[in-house]
């Protein structure tokens, strides 16, 4: 069944059900996406494991999320049980053998995995608001907010970073408004209740450092398989925004990140998308429109991205058009929308003239499937009725020991159990704030500019409001005569927050700091 350059998936048959072919997935179309769809217990799982396996035992790394807990089983051998047996028979599979798969958990409340965190900057302003489903006033507050930050070099790193910034804006509404744009002061509040509500949600463990390294998803294991990451989503799934914008973020990240490598022979990492339902359902259709764009251009760098959703029409029509390896398992059509659905997904598939692919949607039994993937110069094959192959890990959770074990042993052990708190926008803003009380205090800015031998009356000012010249008692005559756009002259805040940000050493934002900061499609930063 091992051929090389391909991952084997199970096998078709025939209309008198006979053996027909061996099915596989072209790896080198691997990086040209993918849906496994079907109504509940049809199968998804197990092949959304198969195909981790078959990346993984390929070298290919593999990112996925566990809804149910029940994917983690494949770091665990499997046990050649009589069912898995019996479907390894008939499809012929002699070589079929037990195996576990080096696995790295991660958890974003860092309980069943390592922490993942990402900062508020890097997440950006359009998965933020997507995330707080931010009306279009408040995203405008938060562009605002990322504006400040970006150019003012203020690290926002967890969320009180950003509730600092925006008390700020709201102090100082009427001046930011009239250099940014409208920010009224009760987009502002709404927006800050709205971080708290997140807070209570527990989104705060996901905002702060150390934020995780894409070079810790795309590893290998020494015996040079791929290493899958298995991100628990049980919890996470209870809050499905925060659930859905961590994997765009991620998703982002990987597209910024990672360079050009046009079509490889196989993929560089695969993204199981599981509930992908939730990525779409409600999302703005500017958010939609760049997801469609990640997707369609993250191929160039070498990442597959497959959607698990039970139905096909949960997925956009321009996003399900890009999807080129289909497995679909069992659909129900008691209802015109399930009707709908089998229609639509029958559709999408290239006919096969030994059946028609409606009927056979609903026919199909458990760990069957209508599987089609590209081949050739990259046309979809010929759809075929197959039988999934049993997988080589176990089918089912691990026990909270088996998973412990795992996560001490893991290559990332104790990189990011710990949270960091460097100084960032909130210490930088209380600082200010204390010091905005105490006039006669001279201020860091200005010594610093002067120490650089420039005119410190003039440029060495904090001209932020609150950030130094509403303490003036008289404008600097330079001030007046600017416009409202030249009187705020960033580069003070800048030299200032660079200093700041010098002390905390190895720090990425702030890293940043001096140079323009670039967001990306999606709005998180380019490094
Ligand atoms: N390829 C397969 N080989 C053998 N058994 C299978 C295969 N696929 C599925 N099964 C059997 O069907 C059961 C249900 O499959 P699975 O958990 O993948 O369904 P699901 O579609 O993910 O369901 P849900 O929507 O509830 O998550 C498995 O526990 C296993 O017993
Ligand atoms: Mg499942």
């Amino acid at each position: 069944m091992d051929e090389a350059g391909k991952l084997f998936l199970g096998g078709s048959r025939n209309s008198d059900d006979t053996l027909k072919k061996a099915e596989y997935l072209t790896l080198k179309f691997g990086n040209r996406h993918g849906l496994v769809t079907g109504a509940t217990g049809t199968g998804k799982t197990v092949t959304l494991q198969v195909l981790a396996e078959g990346f993984s035992a390929a070298g290919v790394p593999v990112f996925c999320s566990d809804i149910k807990g029940d994917l983690s089983g494949i770091a665990a051998m499997g046990e050649p049980k009589d069912f898995l047996l019996k479907r390894a028979e008939q499809i012929q599979f002699a070589e079929y053998d037990n195996a576990a798969f080096p696995t790295i958990f991660w958890d974003l409340y860092g309980e069943k995995g390592h922490r993942v965190r990402s900062t508020v900057a890097e997440m950006g302003p359009l998965l933020l608001a997507r995330l707080m489903d931010a009306s279009d006033a408040q995203e405008g507050v938060l562009n605002i907010a990322f504006k400040i930050a970006d150019e003012g070099g203020l690290p926002l790193l967890d969320l009180k970073d950003l509730q600092a910034l925006l008390t700020y804006m709201g102090e100082h509404a009427g001046e930011i408004s009239q250099r940014y744009g409208f920010a009224s002061k009760a987009s502002v509040g709404s927006l800050q209740r709205g971080l708290l509500v997140l807070e209570q949600q527990g989104a705060e463990h996901f905002f702060g450092e150390p934020a995780l390294r894409i070079s810790d998803i795309m590893r290998t294991a020494p015996d040079g398989r791929g290493v899958v990451s298995v991100l628990a989503a049980d919890r996470l799934m209870m809050n499905p925004r925060l659930y859905a914008t961590f994997l765009l973020w991620l998703l982002s990240e990987l597209f910024e990140e990672l360079p050009e490598v046009g079509d490889p022979e196989k993929p560089r990492l695969v993204f199981f998308f599981d509930e992908a339902h939730l990525l779409f359902s409600e999302a703005p259709k500017v958010l939609l429109e760049r997801v469609e764009q990640v997707v369609r251009l993250i191929r160039s760098k070498g990442v597959g991205v497959y959607f698990i959703t039970q139905n096909p029409l949960d997925v956009p029509e321009t996003v399900l058009a890009q999807l080129g390896n289909r497995v679909q398992h069992a659909l129900r059509a008691y209802t015109p929308r399930e009707q709908k659905a089998v229609k639509t997904a029958a559709e999408t598939f290239r006919a096969n003239p030994d059946f028609r692919t409606d009927e056979a949607i609903t026919q199909l039994g458990t760990g069957e499937a209508l599987v089609s993937t590209l081949e050739g110069k990259g046309a979809p094959s010929i759809v075929e009725r197959t039988l999934i192959r049993p997988p080589a890990a176990r089918i089912g959770p691990l026990s909270d020991d088996e998973r412990r074990k795992i996560i001490h042993a893991s290559p990332v052990a104790g990189q990011y159990d710990e949270d960091i708190d460097r100084e960032s926008a909130f210490e930088i803003l209380m600082a200010r704030a204390e010091k905005a009380g105490q006039k006669e205090v001279p201020r860091r800015a200005e010594i610093e500019v002067r120490e650089d031998g420039e005119d410190a009356g003039a440029a060495g000012r904090w001209t932020l409001p609150g950030f130094g010249d509403d303490l003036e008692d008289e404008p600097s005559p330079r001030k007046k005569a600017g416009s409202a756009r030249s009187g705020y002259q960033r580069e003070t805040v800048i030299e200032a927050a660079m200093k700041s940000a010098a002390r905390s050493v190895a720090s990425q934002v702030a890293n940043q700091i001096g140079r323009a900061l670039v967001r990306g499609i999606l709005g998180s930063l380019k490094r």
